[in-house]
């Protein structure tokens, strides 16, 4: 990308290159953009130019850019009080709980606030193992739960490749995944049935009573966007009820709407134990997760402490954010804005972009998530880019939605579009007319 022109812009650039280590990154192979504000579904850059985020960033921003009743909060707050010790009440705090708790199955009632994702996946599974006295966990290849130690070590993608000291007493199974079946299936139902036996077949084989928890994201994201079939998670709760092992859900980056129901488990019948949330919380405008926590798991710690913790667990100004995204997504239909964007846009749309462009392996997703898989050959699905790659071909697809001021998410050879929920239709089909240009680019390496 173009160094910006104007000196704001030149002074930014400068200052980062010189002195910011980016995470996930070769320190001098990246060429960050320079963003100055933003508004709506919309970032405009140090010299001006407009953006259309069809990543919501890190797929967090779900009520859009620069909210102004979500900036009023914010602002509200830290004219009252900035900051305070965990260990004290503070309304802000006990209103986000509620309010989160409200949107979560019934029998969660209680919310331990973290300051993101990682830190609450890591906290789910110390739950986990102290209320069953038990260590092992079970998580999935193709998923992905942080870059802390613990959370890392439960990831089932490429990250945690260099990041593996074989710790943890993780044991991983291949999920539901039809595109890419592990089990040889052709249909979603014996997919479903064949990972559960799976599942269960390893449970018996690593010792039924060494599990503490089955974590598991509700609809995997970074990893690919794959809502399971109708009755796996069903399924497992039924293993895990079996074995007494806790289910936590990895809600971090399908909650709050993302998917079109306030939670993904909302798609599914389904209760798990513990919920890790972060990310859209509060559109992600001041750092925060956390973990929603059943009644029973609660009930361990009731008399007898809780042994963790975070200096800024709760923060105000955070708990305030995500009190005001809850109200304003209530107050704006944002969650069913999600669903019809979904049902009435992105599905369809994408459905006639995969019929034009060979190079479109395979469409997922509802709500505003949506995964396109790009490949150079629908029949031996090859990805376009390789397995934990982005190779130069696919830098150029990216580049071609980039230039024309289209933000996407990119992970390996795949588009994700997830953009804010409160996104309009005319910018949904805005969008979806700069990918296709796009996607011509990835044809032309079809067959290749
Ligand atoms: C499903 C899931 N869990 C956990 C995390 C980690 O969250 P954080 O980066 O806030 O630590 C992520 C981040 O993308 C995620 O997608």
């Amino acid at each position: 990308m173009p160094i910006p022109k104007s000196e704001a812009g030149k002074v930014a650039y400068a200052l980062d290159r010189s002195h910011v280590f980016h995470s996930w990154s070769a320190q001098d192979k990246i060429d960050p953009l320079v963003f100055e504000t933003g508004e709506g579904s919309y970032l405009i850059d140090a010299d001006g130019k407009r953006y259309l985020d069809f990543s919501s960033q890190l797929v967090f921003t779900n009520i859009g850019h620069q909210h102004p009743k979500l900036v009023e909060a914010i602002k509200a707050q830290a004219d009252k009080l900035c900051t305070i010790a965990p260990g004290h009440a503070v309304y802000s705090r006990g209103q986000a709980a509620k309010l989160i708790t409200d949107h979560l199955p019934e029998g969660i009632n209680k919310v331990m606030f973290t300051n993101g994702g990682a830190d609450a996946v890591e906290h789910a599974i110390r739950m986990a193992r102290l209320h069953t006295g038990r260590y092992k966990v079970l998580s999935q290849f193709r998923s992905y739960h942080g870059a802390t130690q613990q959370a890392m070590n439960i990831s089932g993608d490429n990250r945690r490749w260099p990041n593996d000291y074989g710790a943890g007493a993780t044991v991983r199974f291949f999920g539901p995944f039809l595109y890419r079946s592990a089990y040889n299936a052709t249909t979603e139902e014996e997919e479903c049935q064949r990972a559960l036996e799976a599942l269960e077949n390893t449970i018996a084989f690593e010792g039924p009573d060494a599990f503490a928890a089955i974590i598991l994201e509700s609809i995997p994201g970074t990893a690919g966007f794959m809502p399971p079939p109708a009755g796996f998670l069903a399924g497992v709760r039924k293993i895990c009820d079996r074995y007494g092992i806790v289910m936590i859900l990895d809600e971090v980056m399908v909650g709050f709407g993302r998917t079109g129901t306030w939670f993904a488990l909302d798609h599914y019948d389904v209760t798990p134990d513990l919920v890790t949330f972060a990310k859209g919380v509060n559109s992600g405008y001041v750092p925060l997760g956390g973990v929603g926590i059943s009644d029973a798991i609660a009930a361990t710690f009731a008399e007898r402490a809780y042994p963790g913790g975070l200096t800024y667990s709760g923060h105000p100004l955070a708990t305030a954010a995500a009190a005001a995204t809850i109200e304003i997504m209530e107050e704006e239909g944002i969650v069913d804005n999600a669903r019809h964007l979904g049902e009435d846009i992105f599905g369809p749309e994408l459905e006639k972009l995969k019929a034009k462009h060979p190079s479109i392996g395979d469409v997922r997703g509802l709500g505003a998530f949506w995964a396109l898989e790009l490949v150079t050959d629908r029949e031996s699905k090859t990805p376009l880019s390789p397995y934990g790659t982005v190779n130069e071909q696919m830098a150029k697809v990216l580049k071609a939605c980039t230039e024309q001021g289209l933000l996407v998410f990119n992970s390996m050879h795949r588009i994700h579009l997830t953009p804010p929920l409160n996104l309009s239709d005319e910018d949904a089909l805005k969008g979806l007319a700069i990918l296709d240009a796009a996607l011509d680019v990835a044809d032309s390496f079809y067959g290749a």
